[in-house]
């Protein structure tokens, strides 16, 4: 059994000026996993993930990360060991270069220069942003402003990376990139957990998938299982990604008894059919 990296316990969040945004979370998120939390707006997903990173603290309730309450460890220790990009990145770009940028957190922590040149590197080059070091943040396109907030977190070496809707307002290229970096990262061994309103996303890169409604969480599971309930995902707005609704709806004159969860496993699942029958599976009327 892989250790737990975030353990969330009967948590309970309420704003100050707010009506209770979270009530009562239970989650358990095991170390490597790549966990994609999705819902209505409003449903309480970025609540949650700043009171798992330190930035608010839970009204009732706790979260324990490797094992250590986080009642008692202060944001800047926290933050050594999950690292976030906030729902707006731009907000986080402050330096005049991208060097300067993901070079502030090292910094900050006292690492001597040869240190910080290598973690600069080393997150430059996960994002394939070694070219733009001298650039000024603000003055690049939203892909590459949010690679910048992404490698400025991964700078900092943490094993946990929480990202809220990374993929928030960039085009398809962009939407596959920032993916495919939160994967790489995932393979490397770290946890990832993405929150978006990219369903295709989530189904195609994620292994677990929480749904989160009016302030609670409405299912948790594989993120195949949570897919075969679109009933329950409506209720929060949700609607499976196009591929899965198509793959669905053809059942059961095309027998595919799995949920789909992308274009790749429809067309394996075709083919598969197609010669286990001699080709009428596909073509039965
Ligand atoms: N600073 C705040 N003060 C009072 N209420 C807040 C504050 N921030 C968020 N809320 C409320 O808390 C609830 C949960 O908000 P939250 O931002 O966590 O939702 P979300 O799931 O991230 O939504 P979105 O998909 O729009 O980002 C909402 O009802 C929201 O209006
Ligand atoms: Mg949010």
């Amino acid at each position: 059994m892989r250790e737990s990296v975030i353990k969330i316990e009967n948590l309970s969040y309420k704003y100050e000026k707010g009506s209770l945004a979270l009530k009562n979370i239970n989650i358990d998120i095991k170390k490597g996993e790549f966990v994609g939390i999705i819902g209505q707006n409003g449903a309480g997903k970025s609540t949650l993930l700043k009171n798992i990173t330190g930035l608010l603290r839970p009204t009732e309730g706790r979260i324990l990360v490797n094992g250590r309450d986080t009642i008692n460890v202060p944001v800047s220790d926290l933050a050594l060991e999950v690292g976030f990009v906030l729902q707006n990145p731009d907000r986080q770009l402050f330096a005049n270069t991208v060097e300067e940028e993901v070079a502030f957190g090292p910094k900050n922590v006292g690492l001597n220069e040869a240190q910080i040149k290598e973690r600069v590197d080393y997150a430059l080059d996960a994002v394939g942003l070694n070219d733009y070091r001298d650039a000024f943040p603000p003055a690049l396109s939203k892909g590459d402003r949010a690679k910048v907030v992404i490698a400025s977190v991964l700078a900092m070496g943490p094993q946990i990376i929480i990202l809220d809707e990374p993929t928030s307002g960039q085009d398809y290229r962009g939407c596959y990139q920032i993916m495919d970096i939160a994967k790489e990262f995932n393979k490397r061994g770290h946890t990832l957990v993405v929150v978006t309103h990219h369903m295709a996303l989530v189904a195609e890169y994620t292994e677990r998938t929480i749904v989160m409604m009016n302030s609670e969480v409405l299912l948790d599971g594989s993120t195949r299982e949570v897919f075969s309930h679109p009933d329950k995902l409506r209720m929060t707005h949700i609607k499976p990604p196009q591929i899965t609704e198509v793959a669905r709806s053809l059942q059961p004159k095309i027998p595919i008894n799995q949920t789909i969860l992308n274009v790749g496993e429809f067309g394996e699942k075709l083919i598969a059919l197609k010669s286990e029958k001699g080709g009428n599976a596909v073509n039965a009327g």
